[in-house]
């Protein structure tokens, strides 16, 4: 269910070039889902900026967020005072229970993974991960995963690798499996593998929260809207050429 609240800037710091680490305090208690996202609304502008959930306590909401453009740009700058947000946008990823999964992530598409991959863990899932990133000083996420005690790879564009080879090399590409991060990413895991799974689509959005129909996608079957009955859907629902 959508909330709309103020929450104070408890922390926005650097992480490293471009990447920044926003943690909002309030009342946060309610029932979200990894894969969610907020709509928060930067001082300036009237349209929210959509971030995923990237942590979710009782009185904090944490986020992961790289500069864009002039929005997060100016979000980037504030260190203190009150944000309005609206949480509990979006459907979120399906957790499977006492499966062997993947989790595969590209650049500041990893941010939602952390959640899912404590959630699915809880659940009783075997999770291994594969993230990759542009190059190294881009890494990110490296002490959460130790911490979360998962096997996991990381690859760099840079040094001629990609997730997709990484999930051949290591034959992992029947398992079932979820992803987030670029669309061709993404599309190449979807053509790469037989297994079935499920991927947080991105795209510019309006209002984020199912009014506005700005962000509508042809599936195979139906149209959706990515903030609503998005921003994951199964991978044989989704056409790629509709994302192009
Ligand atoms: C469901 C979802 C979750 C996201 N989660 C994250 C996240 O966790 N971390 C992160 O760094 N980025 C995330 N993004 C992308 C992020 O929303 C954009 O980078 C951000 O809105 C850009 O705003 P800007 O003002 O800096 O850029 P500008 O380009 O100046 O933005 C202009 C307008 O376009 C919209 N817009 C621009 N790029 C995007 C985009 N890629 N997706 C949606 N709207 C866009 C903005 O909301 C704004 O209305 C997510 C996007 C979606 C759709
Ligand atoms: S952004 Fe308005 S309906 Fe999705």
């Amino acid at each position: 269910m959508l909330k709309t609240q103020k929450l104070k800037i408890k922390e926005n710091t650097r992480l490293n070039d471009n990447t920044y680490k926003l943690v909002l305090q309030g009342n946060t208690a309610q029932d979200l889902q990894p894969g969610q996202f907020a709509e928060i609304r930067v001082p300036g502008f009237s349209l929210g900026r959509p971030l995923s959930l990237n942590g979710f306590e009782n009185d904090t909401l944490t986020f992961v967020y790289r500069l864009a453009g002039k929005g997060t740009k100016v979000l980037s700058g504030l260190t203190d005072g009150d944000l309005e947000v609206i949480t509990g946008c979006g459907n979120g990823f399906d957790i499977k229970k006492n499966s062997h999964v993947l989790v595969v992530g590209g650049g500041i598409g990893t941010a939602p993974l952390l959640p899912l991959i404590r959630a699915l863990k809880e659940n009783g899932c075997e999770v291994e991960v594969i993230f990759g990133f542009r190059e190294r000083k881009e890494t990110l996420f490296e002490k959460e995963l130790q911490e979360m005690n998962v096997p996991f790879w990381f690859t760099y564009d840079s040094e001629g690798e990609n997730v997709v080879k990484k999930m051949l090399e290591l034959k992992k590409e029947d398992l079932y499996f979820y992803a987030c991060g670029p669309l061709p990413m993404m599309a190449a895991l979807c053509d790469a593998g037989q297994a079935s799974g499920q991927c947080s689509l991105e795209t510019r959005m309006g209002c984020g929260f199912g009014a506005c129909m700005g962000c509508s996608l042809q599936l195979k079957e139906r149209s959706a809207r990515i903030c609503k009955e998005g921003p994951v859907f199964m991978k044989e629902e989704i056409v790629w050429q509709n994302l192009r």
